[in-house]
């Protein structure tokens, strides 16, 4: 009743959810006066991973346990109160297959041929089981002269979307949209900034890479290195479990001194496997775009890493930045104290609550 009185007057709030390896994110986000508005936000938070391979809400697998899901998110929905119905979700860039291509100036009917053909060459699972979305994100003239339009191709496999559509469903959800996290990921941090920036998130099992051009998703890869491989890393040197390790981690970061010394040089291997990872990715991208990547965008919890901004920017030699959605956004001032520390992590959940608002 009180959602079609909400539409009736024009209030009208969607739920953002980001459903991690390690936890569950969830935003309500309505039209606000000038921005889009949190109305509500809550996390679920699983430290099960760490300790136990098989035990992730995604796992190594690949294959997100929709029952487990289903229920986290219900507790989610009661804990926070929330009374939309209507969700936006992301998928992770790891279950999906992004590749770019180029392909020469055509007629739109021949278009649709051509990258079926196209798309069928470059991804290993058949066509017919997959969902495939492509965007043109550029154009470049060739060695000999000719223009070539390039084409950035998702493709996402048909049972994943399913899995998706039973998880909500189950959780009693309108699933409204579904959509590859970093595609929210750059319309949450995207700004007018014109200048290429490559957004790096840090999450719990894998660290998400993409480049984004004045709002366009041009550049997408991940790596298995992430924010619990900094965590196995100080908990197998220094001999302590994994909760006492990912306390640690999150207190001291890289800036212990004296006796703490050692947890950075602990972390710094895994760290720099990360960002190897990232500076491939500007590399790629450079030379295949023929366009300088000017700064880094950090997201996901890992972000919050004390001293990560620096090291970081010492090792790629760019002006280096923790994202911050908030700043798009309308929100209560009881969230304000938090909200540097939640802007890393929530970026992605944020930037499907505002799909429909921007
Ligand atoms: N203050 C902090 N300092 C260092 N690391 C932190 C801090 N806060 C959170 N993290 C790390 O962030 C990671 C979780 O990030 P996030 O919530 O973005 O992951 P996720 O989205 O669930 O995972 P994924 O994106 O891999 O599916 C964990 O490894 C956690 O230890
Ligand atoms: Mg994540």
């Amino acid at each position: 009743m009180f959602d079609s009185i909400k539409s009736l007057i024009g209030i009208q709030s969607y739920l953002g959810v980001d459903i991690g390896t390690t936890s569950i994110k969830m935003v309500e986000i309505s039209k606000g006066k000038r921005r889009p508005k949190i109305e509500n936000y809550g996390v679920l938070e699983s430290y099960g991973h760490l300790e136990r391979i098989n035990d992730a809400i995604q796992t190594a697998g690949l294959k997100i346990m929709e029952k487990e899901a289903a229920e986290l998110l219900k507790l989610l929905l009661k804990q926070l109160k929330i009374k939309s119905r209507e969700a936006i979700a992301s998928i992770p860039a790891f279950s999906v297959f992004i590749t770019s291509l180029e392909i020469p100036e055509m007629s739109e009917v021949d278009m649709a041929k051509t990258m079926s053909f196209q798309i069928s060459q470059h991804i290993p699972l058949p066509v017919q089981e997959v969902a495939i979305e492509w965007l043109k994100i550029g154009e470049r003239d060739d060695e000999s002269g000719f223009t070539k339009q390039q084409i950035l191709v998702i493709s996402i496999p048909n049972e994943l979307i399913s899995r998706y559509k039973t998880i909500f469903k189950l959780a009693g959800l309108k699933l409204k949209a579904l959509e590859v996290e970093s595609l929210s990921l750059a319309r949450a941090l995207g700004d007018n900034n014109p200048a290429p920036s490559l957004l790096v998130d840090i999450g719990g099992r894998s660290t998400n890479i993409s480049v984004v051009e004045k709002g366009f998703l041009k550049y997408n890869n991940h790596t298995d290195f992430a924010g619990g491989s900094l965590t196995q890393a100080i908990s197998s040197g220094l001999n302590i479990n994994i909760r006492r390790a990912e306390e640690l981690k999150k207190q001291r970061g890289l800036l212990g001194a004296g006796g703490e010394f050692e947890l950075s040089t602990l972390i710094f291997p895994f760290l720099d496997a990360i960002i190897n990872e990232a500076n491939r990715g500007r590399t790629v991208f450079e030379k295949n775009q023929g366009v300088k990547i000017e700064r880094v965008l950090l997201a996901g919890g890992g972000a919050n890493l004390l001293g990560i901004e620096k090291y970081f920017e010492e090792q790629i030699n760019l002006p280096v930045t923790i994202g911050n959605p908030f700043l798009k956004m309308e929100y209560p001032a009881r969230i304000e104290p938090m909200a540097k520390e939640l802007g890393p992590s929530f970026s992605v959940a944020i930037g499907l609550g505002i799909k429909e608002f921007v």
